[in-house]
């Protein structure tokens, strides 16, 4: 419980600091985000916005290419940053994104620029939802 705490502090910490090297020129919100894989490394990303609107990136998917090119395969627990009062959850598809990746159980941590917010389980967040096993 108190190694999980220091887990998401650390996680929490990790998006904050990355959120603000965001490319965020158009939408002015920068977003960071900090994965745990199942090799205990840490892997970060921010949002990197495009003149082309619809093609930027979320921070989460930032997150999970780097987790990816460097072995990772799960997620284990994954925090996510944005400013101000309203909670930064995943937006629908990067959701979806981390289910790929994750089991129903792990700890989502939302913060903003000063302390984390909230913790969910991604399946709080993405019920009854459609993953890999799907087309197993
Ligand atoms: N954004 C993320 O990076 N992650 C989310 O889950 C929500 C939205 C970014 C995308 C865009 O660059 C900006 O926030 C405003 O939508």
């Amino acid at each position: 419980m108190n190694e999980d705490k220091s887990i998401n502090k650390e996680l929490f910490k990790l998006a904050n600091s990355v959120m603000e090297k965001a490319y965020a020129p158009y939408s002015k919100f920068k977003v960071g985000a900090a994965i745990l894989d199942d090799n205990d490394n840490y892997h970060v990303g921010c949002n990197v916005e495009n003149a082309a609107y619809p093609i930027g990136n979320c921070a989460e998917a930032s997150a999970i290419a780097a987790m990816i090119a460097s072995n990772g395969t799960k997620i284990k627990a994954i925090a996510v940053t944005g400013y101000g009062d309203l909670l930064c959850t995943p937006c629908g598809g990067c959701r979806q994104r981390i289910r790929e990746f994750a089991s129903l159980e792990i700890p989502i941590i939302v913060g903003n620029e000063k302390e984390i917010k909230r913790i969910f389980t991604l399946g709080e967040l993405l019920p009854s939802s459609f993953g890999p096993e799907n087309l197993a």
